[in-house]
């Protein structure tokens, strides 16, 4: 053990230290309105749970991240240093001791990416029925709105917020029937790289198409808000959406682990910026390389749909045109699955109503 680690094992840590911890790791989603379900910004509200934060960040569920060290770096990497874990627990394990923090840089109460420059939402509330477990929802925006009457406009940053966390789940932004974006529910804001952005053209209105999934048989309604920050300069590259996906999929019952695999051509010269897995219950593991490279650059394992993220590359990957990915998803149809929606199992075949399975991959690419 190294002296450093000994001197913090040995005192008791306090919520002087812990907060700026909790802040910095946590509390983008866990605070009021965000995804996570409990409030850690204060002392009482993180004490109160200490023995659940213990366990879940023990056991490697907290934060959400599943991405196994990668040949490229994640910009949002959310993986715990070490000494992060070791300074909770010791906390945790020492009476949660309390304590005055120092200021703690101030947070937008409302947006992550702070003060947005155009807030859109849904015209109104959606309704997801009690019977339904995936509901597929899409409005436009209209260029008047989006002040693209005139002219182009380029976003560079954007970030969605649900007035129910519980049940959006992932949410595609399209022009003229094309995807452009992508956001998942743990996804705090997403902001491209410098000198990239999405365009808005001149007079197209901007479809949203929102993706609920609901865990219960209850009604459930929500209120979706996005908030997008524009550049100030024309981009050097534009963003947009691919999508990899594999229809034919048959996953046997009870396989507990199954693979599917597919292979994607790029259809021009692009660079790589964020890959967005979209997958249902039965999804435990994901695999994505380049065709004759040997290191996957994503790996996630394992796969958990109700904490879906994107995974933002720190450093683009440069793709020439026809090259190849490899994408291998790997699902479990067993009763091993605790998640698994089928009682008495059978054969998964692709579908998007929450029993079925999916194999979709947006990749966020420049141009
Ligand atoms: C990117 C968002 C995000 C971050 C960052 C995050 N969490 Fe969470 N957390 C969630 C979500 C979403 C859930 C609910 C998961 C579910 O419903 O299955 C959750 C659940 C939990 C739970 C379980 C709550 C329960 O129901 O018992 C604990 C404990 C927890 N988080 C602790 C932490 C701690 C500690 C950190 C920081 C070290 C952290 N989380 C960071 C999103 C996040």
């Amino acid at each position: 053990m190294t002296p450093l680690l000994c001197l913090l094992l040995a005192q008791a840590t306090t919520w002087r230290e812990v907060a700026p911890l909790l802040d910095r790791h946590c509390n983008g989603c866990h605070r009021a309105g965000q995804v996570g379900p409990f409030d850690f910004t204060t002392y009482d509200g993180a004490s109160a749970y200490a023995p659940e934060i213990a366990r879940y960040v023990l056991g490697n569920k907290m934060p959400p991240w599943s991405a196994k060290p990668s040949p490229i770096p994640f910009s949002n990497s959310r993986a715990l240093p070490e000494g992060v874990t070791a300074k909770l627990l010791n906390w945790i394990n020492t009476g949660t001791k309390p304590g005055t923090p120092l200021p703690l840089p101030r947070r937008n109460p409302q947006w992550n990416l702070g003060p947005p420059d155009l807030v859109l939402s849904q015209p109104t509330e959606h309704t997801v029925s009690a019977e339904k477990t995936v509901d597929i929802v899409t409005f436009d925006i209209s260029p008047k709105e989006l002040g693209t009457t005139q002219s182009p406009r380029h976003f560079d940053a954007l970030e969605f917020r649900p007035s129910n966390r519980n049940i959006l789940h992932h949410a595609i932004l399209r022009i003229k029937g094309q995807p452009i974006a992508a956001w998942a529910m743990c996804d705090n804001g997403i902001r491209l790289p410098r000198g990239i952005a999405w365009q808005l053209p001149q007079n197209a209105p901007l479809t949203v198409e929102l993706h609920y999934f609901k865990r219960n048989l209850r009604a459930a309604r929500d209120l979706t808000r996005i908030a997008l920050y524009f550049t100030k300069r024309k981009p050097t590259r534009t963003a947009s959406l691919l999508e990899i996906t594999k229809l034919d999929i048959r996953i046997p019952a009870g396989a507990n682990l199954h693979s599917e695999k597919t292979t994607f051509t790029l259809p021009a010269r692009l660079q790589l910026h964020a890959v967005l897995p979209v997958f249902q219950l039965l999804a435990a593991e994901l695999h994505l390389r380049q065709q004759g490279t040997e290191d996957y650059f994503l790996f996630i394992h394992p796969f958990e749909h109700h904490v879906m993220t994107s995974y933002q590359l720190a450093r683009p990957l440069f793709l020439p045109k026809a090259s190849k990915l490899e994408a291998e998803a790997i699902y479990d149809n067993s009763t091993q699955n605790q998640y698994n929606p089928h009682q008495k199992l059978r054969e998964v075949r692709f579908g998007e109503n929450g029993l079925d399975e999916t194999f979709r991959i947006w990749l966020t690419v420049s141009q």
